[in-house]
């Protein structure tokens, strides 16, 4: 009897260790119990289309949104300042991996991070103030890039920046000059988000959709930008050569107002709700698509403008661009009427003025 309940006890701790040993397997043993090798999987150090994005604000958090959503990367790594934001904004994503492509995202304090990235998107830095211009910002804002710029190019020295951050044109050469990298693989997002707005507005008019809309915004992603009224068209129509004063106050019908419109977009999205994010998310994630997927599409981006149109300085302003996986590979050299011309000059020095006050 005695034996008995000294056996069932013995049974019942065997029990209790089996169970404990049961549970205490690790998640290896269950793995390699489930899953049977046949060829080892490569390591994820490297991919070829690792993307950095700096700045986990509105703007970074769009910008990384719209390329995982569309499958621009499947490999990001998010940079920032912030330890806990910057790991919610991680966590949050990742969370969602079942309805993406099973991308790998990463985040980091530490640049170490981001080393191999084939494309860096720099979207950190102070943001606009409701009123303040975006020349305003610059100080503050290069003071940030004297030290991201030098650790991006440390672990990525072959990668391409893409500067976001505001005045974009002016801290995109802030990077060039930080980086050290040759100007095909240093470019700001630029007008191709005031093209879209442009081209949005225009549609709004004429109830055709804005890829169907044909304009180009050049020059300063801001107040100076300029519409190059002389090439809009529509099926190859020049909307000039059927209203020969479009775009100019003799106009009647005030196209111009789209182009004020453009330029005043940002401060009225800023008025009402703080910030702008997904405009400029979606426009950001279409550069990385033509970079990334080596496509030569042409863009209006940020690039050095010096030698074209007139312009005898290093600044960087937007003009047609063609992009792929070297950056900027070709300018489209447009017909641009005297007027734009002027335009863009004064845009060009208007910047340089800015540039030669700053502290590098
Ligand atoms: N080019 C464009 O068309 C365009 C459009 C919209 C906004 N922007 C610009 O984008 C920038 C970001 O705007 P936002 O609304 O996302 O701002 P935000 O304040 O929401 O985010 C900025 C982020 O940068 C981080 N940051 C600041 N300093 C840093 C550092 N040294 N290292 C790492 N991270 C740092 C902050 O922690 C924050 O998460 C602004 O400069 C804004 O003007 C550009």
């Amino acid at each position: 009897m005695f034996r008995k309940s000294i056996r069932g006890l013995q049974n019942c701790s065997n029990l209790v260790l089996n169970f404990t040993r049961n549970i205490q397997l690790n998640v290896s043993e269950t793995k390699s119990a489930l899953l049977s090798e046949v060829a080892v999987a490569p390591s994820h150090s490297y991919s070829d289309n690792k993307v950095t994005i700096v700045g986990v604000g509105q703007v970074g958090m769009a910008v990384t949104f719209s390329i995982l959503a569309q499958g621009i990367s499947h490999d990001v790594v998010l940079l920032d300042s912030e330890k806990n934001k910057l790991r919610g904004e991680m966590l949050d994503l990742q969370h969602g991996s079942l309805f993406l492509k099973n991308p790998k995202i990463n985040a980091s304090t530490d640049y170490a991070a981001t080393a191999g990235s084939r494309l860096c998107i720099v979207t950190a830095g102070a943001r606009q103030r409701e009123g303040e211009s975006r020349l305003d910002l610059v100080q503050r804002n290069v003071n940030i890039f004297k030290h991201m710029i030098p650790n991006l190019v440390k672990y990525s020295p072959n990668t391409i920046l893409l500067i976001v951050s505001n005045p974009v044109d002016i801290l995109t050469y802030v990077a060039w000059k930080l980086s050290g990298l040759p100007k095909n693989r240093v470019i700001g997002s630029g007008t191709n988000l005031d093209s879209s707005r442009f081209r949005f507005l225009m549609s709004q008019r004429l109830g055709i959709a804005p890829g169907s809309c044909h304009g180009w915004i050049i020059g300063e992603h801001g107040d100076s930008s300029v519409a190059v009224w002389s090439g809009v068209n529509i099926a190859g129509v020049r909307i000039r050569d059927i209203n020969p004063v479009v775009g100019t106050r003799e106009d009647l019908e005030k196209w111009e107002e789209v182009h004020r419109n453009v330029v005043d977009s940002a401060y009225q999205v800023i008025k009402l709700k703080g910030y702008t994010n997904w405009a400029i998310g979606l426009s950001s994630a279409s550069l990385a698509h033509s970079i990334l997927k080596n496509s030569f599409n042409i863009h209006a981006a940020s690039v050095d403008v010096k030698g074209y149109h007139g312009i005898t300085d290093d600044v960087f302003l937007s003009l047609p661009v063609v992009l792929g996986e070297n950056g900027l590979s070709q300018v489209v050299v447009q017909r641009l009427s005297d007027l734009e011309m002027l335009q863009l000059q004064r845009s060009a020095s208007c910047i340089q003025d800015v540039q030669s006050n700053l502290k590098l």
